[in-house]
């Protein structure tokens, strides 16, 4: 687990252009999916199409239709960009299959410290903020990293639910705040609805 001191979370955005250009360039080089999937398959091209798309998103007229608002913020050290969560203001039905409250990654040189995990906090605090009293978190069932991840935030496993061809997806539930007998309080069952 890496320490936590030194790391800061920054908006996607103009200011931090040639560190975010280095991190996806270390996708680019040992993956074919990144970050900026996304983003590119909607025309924004490069490093600028993906800050630009990220500031679209976090505003009231979304780059891509059926996208809610979002933040996205980048987690640093020393400069140099981790990895990244993305904070949706609400859900739609297809988010309640895919994608969920918050979405995390970590660049693959740094993977295993801790970082998704104090990312994910990060994520449900500033949910909190937003006057949710809960996040829905969805895993593809075959992603143990994240599972793990999840878990040492106190998700509670709701369901599975099938996504596109590949493994169900689990969905889990987690508190915005750990609040004392209600961390990882279920929902009324059956009930996907916004908390
Ligand atoms: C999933 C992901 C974000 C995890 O990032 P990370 O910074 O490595 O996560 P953390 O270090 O906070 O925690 C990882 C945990 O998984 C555990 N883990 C790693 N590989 C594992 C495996 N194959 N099986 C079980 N547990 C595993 C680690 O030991 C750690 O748990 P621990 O703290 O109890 O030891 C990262 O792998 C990633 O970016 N993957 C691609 C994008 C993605 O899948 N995003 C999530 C979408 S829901």
């Amino acid at each position: 687990m890496a320490a936590t001191s030194g790391l800061r979370f920054e908006p996607i955005g103009p200011e931090i252009r040639d560190a975010l250009e280095e991190y996806l360039n270390e996708f680019r080089a040992v993956d074919t999916h990144g970050p900026f999937d996304l983003a590119e398959e909607n025309g924004f091209a490069g490093v600028a199409g993906y800050i630009e798309f990220c500031r679209l998103a976090a505003g009231e007229t979304p780059p891509v239709p059926g996208l809610v608002r979002t933040d996205a913020l980048a987690l640093l050290r020393d400069g140099r960009v981790l990895g990244e969560i993305r904070i949706r203001h609400r859900l739609t039905p297809d988010l309640e299959i895919d994608g969920g409250h918050l979405g995390y990654r970590v660049r693959p040189s740094e993977r295993n410290r801790g970082y998704a995990t104090a990312m994910l906090r990060e994520g449900l605090a500033r949910l909190r903020a937003l006057g949710l009293e809960r996040a829905l978190l969805t895993v593809d069932g075959s992603n143990a990293p994240s599972l793990r991840v999840v878990e040492k935030c106190g998700g509670v496993g709701r369901d599975e639910v099938p996504e596109g061809s590949g493994p169900l997806n689990r969905r889990f539930w987690i508190a915005t705040a750990p609040l004392e007998g209600k961390r990882g309080e279920q929902g009324p069952p059956g009930s996907f609805q916004e908390p």
